[in-house]
């Protein structure tokens, strides 16, 4: 049983023998129909001006699940869909997806930050959508020869990657509601240049919810994101960038901010939601924040935050820093808080030491530029 209580769905004959069905077990005898371009479009990307989304890489892995089975992945030229109009997961959202990172090491050695918690989580996801999961390790695999073939569109700027969307959806063409019995996974990969070129102003919302207790909000699912756009637009309305979303009962516990974790540092001590809720995205940012201030001997609470507690920080001059974190945006600093009609200004983010070191490490680290002493990072 996996963690939601649903029956993990059994994976059968993976296209390796059987003795490597299970993750951890794995080897070189992963099989991929390779099929290359013969017409890449590096040459016509503006590497200074990259946004954040839109440039996509030369390659496409695709791998599709039906009668049981995960059947041969392929990767070939990046290219559109065609999909029936009946696809389950347009009419029913049954969608998860990753986002990961990679970057170059200045000798040209190409890291993945954490791979391991996407594989995980992306399995967590799957089980609580009712879809097939894929081993951990297969995932892992599969991640790293799509990265690997597109290694020249690595960004060699600082504060750019090549940002990796893993995702899996329903393709049966029925229109009844139930778990589809085929699949299709998908990786593309963008070079990405910053995703917030400034710090962001959040409101804190009382009345839409992102996540209700015993739902999805733990899992990366399409819907989540769906949901959260009409509350962001009426944020957007009032001038907020995001909304910090606080519980689904009582509007009083502060739970993420936009599509991040939130952190806040209040009188030297980090401060972020716990992530028993099972509203809350289990981050792979968020946990290498936690697990640096640790290692850094700074105090960390992982705990429910009444929103009640942050706005009396903000008021007794004790909140230091309140940023978000995920992987689009790494560290998302926040400038103002709004509340109740009201607009906090928080201090300046020049002055905020701690998430500047994390940032600053967490870039380093990714390009190899110090030393990974925590082991996150993965050599493609
Ligand atoms: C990420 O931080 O990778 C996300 O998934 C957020 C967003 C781009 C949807």
């Amino acid at each position: 049983m996996c963690q939601y209580g649903i029956p993990t769905l059994k994976i059968v004959s993976f296209y390796v023998s059987s003795r490597h069905r299970n993750q951890g077990m794995l080897n070189d005898t992963l099989s991929i129909k390779i099929n290359k371009t013969a017409n890449s479009r590096l040459h016509e990307v503006d590497w200074d001006n990259l946004p954040f989304g839109k440039v996509f890489s030369d390659h496409i892995l695709e791998m599709d699940y039906r009668d049981g089975e995960w059947q041969e992945p392929e990767i070939k030229p990046f290219q559109s869909l065609s999909l029936h109009p009946a696809t389950s997961a347009i009419h029913y959202g049954q969608s998860i997806f990753e986002g990961m990172k990679a970057n170059k090491t200045p000798d040209g050695e190409v890291l993945l930050f954490r791979p391991d918690m996407n594989a995980k989580r992306f399995a967590e996801s799957s089980e609580r959508l009712c879809m097939p999961v894929i081993p951990e390790d297969v995932f892992l695999e599969l991640v790293k020869r799509i990265v690997d073939i597109d290694r020249d569109w690595i960004p060699n700027k600082e504060g750019y990657s090549l940002y990796i969307r893993p995702f899996m959806f329903a393709t049966d063409d029925f229109i009844g509601i139930k778990p589809s019995d085929t699949y299709k996974f998908i990786i593309f990969t963008c070079p990405v240049g910053v995703y917030y070129s400034n710090p962001v102003n959040v409101k804190i919302e009382e009345f839409y919810t992102r996540a209700a207790y015993g739902g999805v909000g733990r899992a990366k699912t399409a819907g989540n994101y769906a949901a959260s756009l009409y509350p962001a637009k009426k944020g957007k309305e009032e001038g907020f960038d995001q909304l910090v979303w606080t519980d689904g009962v009582e509007h009083k516990y502060i739970e993420e901010s936009g599509t991040m974790n939130i952190v806040f540092v209040i009188d030297g001590k980090v401060v972020t939601p716990s992530e028993d809720s099972d509203t809350i995205l289990r981050g792979v940012t968020k946990r290498s924040v936690v697990e640096l201030a640790k290692h850094w001997g700074v105090e960390v609470e992982e705990r429910k935050i009444t929103v009640e507690e942050i706005i009396n920080a903000i008021k007794e001059g004790k909140l230091e820093d309140a940023f978000g974190a995920g992987t689009a945006a790494t560290i998302a600093p926040i400038a103002k808080i709004g509340f109740r009609g009201d607009v906090y200004q928080l201090p300046a983010v020049e002055s905020r030491e701690l998430s500047g070191k994390i940032k600053k490490y967490l870039s380093d680290v990714k390009c190899g530029l110090v030393e990974d002493e925590m082991k996150w990072c993965v050599k493609v």
